[in-house]
């Protein structure tokens, strides 16, 4: 080794000892006859100290080092004068004495400085992601992110998993995304497609008999991008067989508070999991992610307000729509100002627009609707909210769906205002009994609402020759501060099943044979009921380490752009490489 100790490991008891180091400049301080330079390695910093008296060499080499240069230390470690000491340093009670420094490489100066983590414009990271790695939140992030997949290696095989590795150059594994496609230069037109997910491979494991299988696995899924999702992303891919629903929530509940606890100093709020079925989670929070660290829960009006005056409640309701409502507590000074920029929010969610009642701290009533209602219905209304003075209410008359999303948004944002969403505490729900289906109108199709090897529930199977959309799927999501980190299902295992599935989304016989003949010709040697789940790592990280974006946890992200900003991919290829592809580009 180049090196005898790592910078951050120094501490007072190795007082005395010679030591070698090898990092990066941090930081230089030229005091004349005295300087300081600041080395880091992925340990940390600790002060060097090129003093003239001593180390003339090493003094005048120290003098022109520069931010980043890669240096060579050797020297010795002493205390730190008590007024020197700094406190903030986990090194700060001591300092190296260069007898030698070697400049292993210089540096150009960084776009960016390295040392503090000061803000820096993202594409500007991107473009310099080595050197962004350097800083220490992303050295923490991706350490944290090691941490976690170490313990989930642990935990799965001290309890009998195997983890498995399966093809990327794979087969359409749809899971609501577009694929991205692989040409196939032996076989001119045909195509690989990159999986969104290993779940056939999986459930063939299942058939394979080995049981219990799990995988880091990569996937790849061409869809619309946000802080949470990416092109790639990673997900922990797990698979059982002979088990039901809650052989699988109990495990992955188990794993995920060791996470929490063992690799994070987050506060778990809820322990154990409560468990929503997809119903109520819509009802009480307009969503089936609820950030559970705060309540803020929905109320139903519309029994008080049906027939009233106020038209837009009444209409609502006459439409077999809804009135529903949530309760701010303390905002019942919000100004004019204020109140229309919630209202611009619930309209973005496609609201019409936003009713509002505010108790005032020595209960006067402000509104925009109790003028047309009676003191009786408008106390009703107070009551049903168990509003105390001081607090503002907000109600959306809609469409459940469009009730739903406008409240969903302001609860999040009035969560996010009055600070109930604390980025160090962690709130984990369930959510269970999800429709099978989802109607697509544009298409005219049901569209599977997990995917398409999701097993009904037992008692709902006649409905699907009778009604489809009120089919349940067994079907389990796991919630964290309003993310969705993880989703499985126990699946169809029985051929007559999945092909009557394939009919409801609109796949005939012909199509589904050609697109999944493996799978149902599988079915038919004796497969094992089974089921599994994925979790995105990337997002389960991100919670952790309290970042905004899945980008922050992950070495060499895509801008939202699906863009490589270092290495400039995706990006033209020569035309003999198309040639050879039996590909022609027809510009747009
Ligand atoms: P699903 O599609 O719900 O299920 O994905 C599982 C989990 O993966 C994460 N995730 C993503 N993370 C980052 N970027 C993305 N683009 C992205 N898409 C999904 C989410 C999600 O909860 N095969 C099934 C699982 C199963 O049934 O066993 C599947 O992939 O955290």
């Amino acid at each position: 080794m180049l090196k005898t100790h790592h910078c951050g490991e120094l501490r007072a008891h190795h007082v005395g000892q010679a030591v070698t180091l090898a990092g990066w400049v941090n930081r230089q301080r030229d005091h004349g006859g005295l300087i300081f330079v600041d080395l880091r390695d992925r340990s940390g910093v600790v002060q060097v100290v090129a003093d003239i008296a001593h180390a003339p060499g090493a003094h005048e080499l120290a003098a022109r080092v520069r931010q980043e240069y890669v240096l060579q230390v050797r020297g010795t470690v002493r205390p730190r004068p008590a007024d020197l000491v700094n406190p903030r340093m986990e090194t700060g009670e001591i300092e190296v004495l260069a007898d030698e420094i070697v400049v292993l490489n210089p540096a150009k100066t960084p776009p960016f400085p390295i040392f503090e983590d000061t803000p820096v414009e993202e594409s500007l990271r991107l473009r310099y992601r080595y050197l962004d790695l350097r800083r220490r939140r992303m050295q923490r992030n991706l350490i944290l992110r090691h941490r976690v997949i170490k313990y989930i290696r642990d935990f799965l095989d001290a309890r009998g998993f195997l983890e498995i590795e399966t093809p990327i150059l794979f087969k359409s594994t749809p899971e609501g995304a577009r694929d991205y496609l692989v040409p196939s230069r032996l076989h001119p037109g045909k195509f690989y497609a990159l999986p969104q997910s290993p779940q056939q491979l999986k459930q063939l494991l299942m058939v394979a008999g080995f049981e219990r299988y799990f995988q880091i696995a990569r996937c790849f899924r061409d869809e619309d991008l946000r802080g949470d999702r990416q092109p790639e992303f990673t997900q922990l891919d797990l698979e059982m067989s002979f088990v039901t629903r809650e052989d699988i929530m109990e495990l992955i509940e188990e794993l995920m508070i060791g996470i929490v606890e063992e690799c994070s100093d987050r506060r778990l709020l809820t322990k154990p999991f409560p468990r929503l079925t997809y119903a109520e989670a819509m009802a009480r929070y307009g969503t089936d992610k609820p950030d559970l660290r705060f309540g803020m829960e929905l109320v139903d009006i519309s029994d008080l307000v049906a027939g009233s005056n106020y038209g837009i409640f009444a209409q609502a309701v006459a439409a077999g729509g809804q009135v529903k409502g949530l309760r701010a507590p303390g905002c019942a000074g919000y100004s004019r100002r204020q109140l229309d920029e919630l209202t611009s929010l619930a309209q973005k969610e496609g609201a019409m627009g936003l009713s509002w009642l505010a108790l005032s701290p020595d209960g006067e009533i402000r509104s925009s609707f109790a003028r047309f209602l009676t003191d009786e219905q408008v106390q009703a209304i107070i009551a049903r909210m168990e509003a105390r003075p001081g607090d503002l209410m907000l109600f959306v008359a809609d469409r459940p769906p469009r009730v739903a999303a406008a409240l969903s948004a302001l609860r999040l944002e009035l969560g996010e205002r009055l600070g109930l969403r604390d980025p160090g505490t962690m709130a984990f729900c369930w959510i269970i009994d999800f429709p099978l289906f989802e109607w697509n109108e544009d298409e005219r199709r049901w569209d599977p609402s997990h995917h398409l090897f999701t097993a009904p529930m037992p008692e709902d199977l006649p409905l699907l020759d009778t009604d489809p959309g009120a089919a349940r799927g067994q079907q389990y999501d796991l919630v964290c501060n309003g993310e969705e980190i993880a989703g499985g299902s126990i699946r169809i295992h029985r051929r007559e099943v999945q092909e009557k599935i394939f009919g409801l989304i609109g796949l005939d016989l012909e199509q589904a044979r050609e697109r999944f003949g493996h799978m149902l010709e599988a079915f038919e040697y004796g497969t094992p009921p089974h089921g599994g789940i994925a979790s995105g790592i990337d997002r389960v990280v991100m919670l952790l380490a309290g970042e905004e974006s899945i980008r922050e946890v992950m070495a060499f992200p895509k801008t939202g752009q699906a863009v490589d900003l270092m290495a400039n991919a995706p990006s033209p290829v020569d035309p003999e490489q198309l040639a050879e592809l039996h590909i022609r580009v027809v510009e747009p």
